[in-house]
């Protein structure tokens, strides 16, 4: 089903926008709003980036993207540069899609941040609007405004909120657009550029606009904290966490959303955020003791893993072979940052595992250090071969249908531990393998 539909009318007054950032953020919201009829360039410092959007193709695997991509750059209304300073020349907006990624103090590292901001501030038009849909701390839409230092530009708090592998249909169709700025009348204008979305607005100041994004991400990581703390407990006490969750989730005050136990969260975003905010708190005096334990408790979570599948093949992992299955942080997406599939298999090849491991986005020739160690295989039933346990860590699609009567009897030792409850339990104790699922045991 295509993603685009009829409510997405072309502007009637189209702007000429800048994007600095060609990534999961600045891609999806560029090619929206080329999209919506208005001219946008987009700058990227990266080179294969780049040329994936100038040759129409997306850089990054995201449903629905590529299509709206090659339209908008074939018809020209969305370009690609290197350069944010030619980017930003004659626009009137100028959206900062650029990583914040987590500092060596658990704090958000603005340094993209801060040299976008000095490096276009004297290109920019006099009346220009910048727009920071990175995730900042508090106090960062100021940080922006003084380095520009240009009294007729206006910075404006736009947090984003859409996910990965989803990208473009969530910025199509939101749930809320929040912009925040002591200057209404410049944050209304940012939200009309999303009106054919039809989401609700929320305007408001700076501060509670970069607070939202955090205390949102925040909220979602707690609450998978506690689902998984649940799964483990139900494996302590024998019950049965897919009953558990139906049994809360059909609750509306609770529902269903992010109630799914699995290997823990991860990605580039709630492991960064939440650290960040513990911080923002701790600088302003106060403990956020309910999002410590959250984090705390998503290390355990993958302990918990390790040591359920250490169990079931004999209770020690040193010298056995594992066939690692999924290593991106979720299905959908190719990405790895802080991936909780990484962190398990970090886990087990500690506890002197060898590992064989395989995803569909990562070929065997990959040479990234954050899977140099993990034998990455080119197909899973080279993975799974001659493996005393196959544990599964993203859930894609194909690991829903496998064929495990003629994978198991492959393997060493017929052991599969599903983290992801995407397994088909029954068939494979129908081929002869002894199967644990988190909160299911
Ligand atoms: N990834 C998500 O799902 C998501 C969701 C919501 C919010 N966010 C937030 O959005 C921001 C961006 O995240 P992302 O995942 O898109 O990051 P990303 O790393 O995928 O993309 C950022 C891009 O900016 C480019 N860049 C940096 N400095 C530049 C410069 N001076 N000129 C041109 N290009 C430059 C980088 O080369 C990179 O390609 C972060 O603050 C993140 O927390 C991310």
């Amino acid at each position: 089903m295509s993603l685009l539909d009829s409510t997405h009318q072309t502007v009637s007054h189209p702007e000429r926008i800048a994007v600095i950032g060609a990534g999961y953020v600045g891609i999806p919201t560029a090619v929206m709003l080329a999209h919506f009829g208005h001219s946008v360039v987009i700058a990227e410092r990266d080179e294969f980036r780049r040329e994936s959007i100038r040759n129409g193709r997306s850089p990054i695997l995201e449903d629905g993207l590529e299509d709206v991509l090659a339209a908008v750059v074939q018809s020209g209304q969305l370009e690609v540069t290197a350069d944010a300073v030619q980017a930003v020349a004659g626009a009137k907006f100028v959206f900062l899609c650029v990583a914040t990624p987590m500092d060596d103090d658990g704090r958000a590292d603005l340094s993209f941040i801060d040299a976008v901001a000095q490096q276009i501030a004297h290109a920019l038009r006099d009346d220009a609007i910048v727009v920071n849909k990175s995730t900042v701390p508090v106090g960062t839409m100021e940080r922006v405004r003084s380095l520009i230092n240009r009294p007729g530009v206006r910075v404006v708090s736009n947090p984003e909120f859409l996910r990965e592998g989803t990208a473009l249909g969530d910025s199509l169709k939101p749930d809320r657009i929040v912009v925040g700025a002591e200057d209404r009348d410049a944050a209304k204008s940012v939200a009309q550029l999303f009106a054919s979305t039809g989401a609700p607005v929320v305007v408001t100041d700076a501060t509670t606009s970069e607070l939202i994004k955090y205390a949102s991400n925040a909220f979602l990581a707690t609450k998978l904290s506690f689902i998984n703390t649940m799964s483990r407990l139900c494996d302590q006490l024998g019950a049965d966490v897919d009953d558990l969750v139906r049994g809360m989730g059909s609750d509306h005050r609770i529902g269903f959303p992010f109630l799914n136990p699995g290997p823990g969260w991860g990605g580039s975003c709630l492991p960064k955020d939440t650290s960040a905010l513990v911080a923002i708190a701790a600088d302003a005096g106060l403990s956020l003791d309910v999002v410590r334990a959250a984090i705390e408790s998503n290390a355990a979570q993958q302990r918990h893993i390790v040591t359920q599948v250490a169990a079931m093949v004999g209770g020690a992992l040193s010298g056995k072979t594992v066939a690692v299955l999924g290593l991106t942080f979720k299905a959908n997406t190719g990405d790895r940052r802080d991936s909780p599939a990484l962190q398990v298999a970090e886990l087990l090849l500690a506890a002197g595992a060898r590992l064989h491991s395989f995803d569909p986005t990562v070929s065997a020739d990959d040479s990234s250090s954050d899977v140099a160690n993990l034998g990455v295989c080119a197909t899973l039933e080279e993975a799974v071969v001659g493996a005393d346990a196959a544990v599964v860590l993203t859930e894609w699609a194909m690991f829903r249908s496998l064929e495990w009567s003629r994978l198991v009897p492959t393997m060493a030792q017929p052991c599969i531990y599903d983290a992801r409850s995407v397994v088909d339990l029954e068939a494979a104790r129908a081929a002869g393998a002894m199967v644990r699922s988190i909160g299911r045991s």
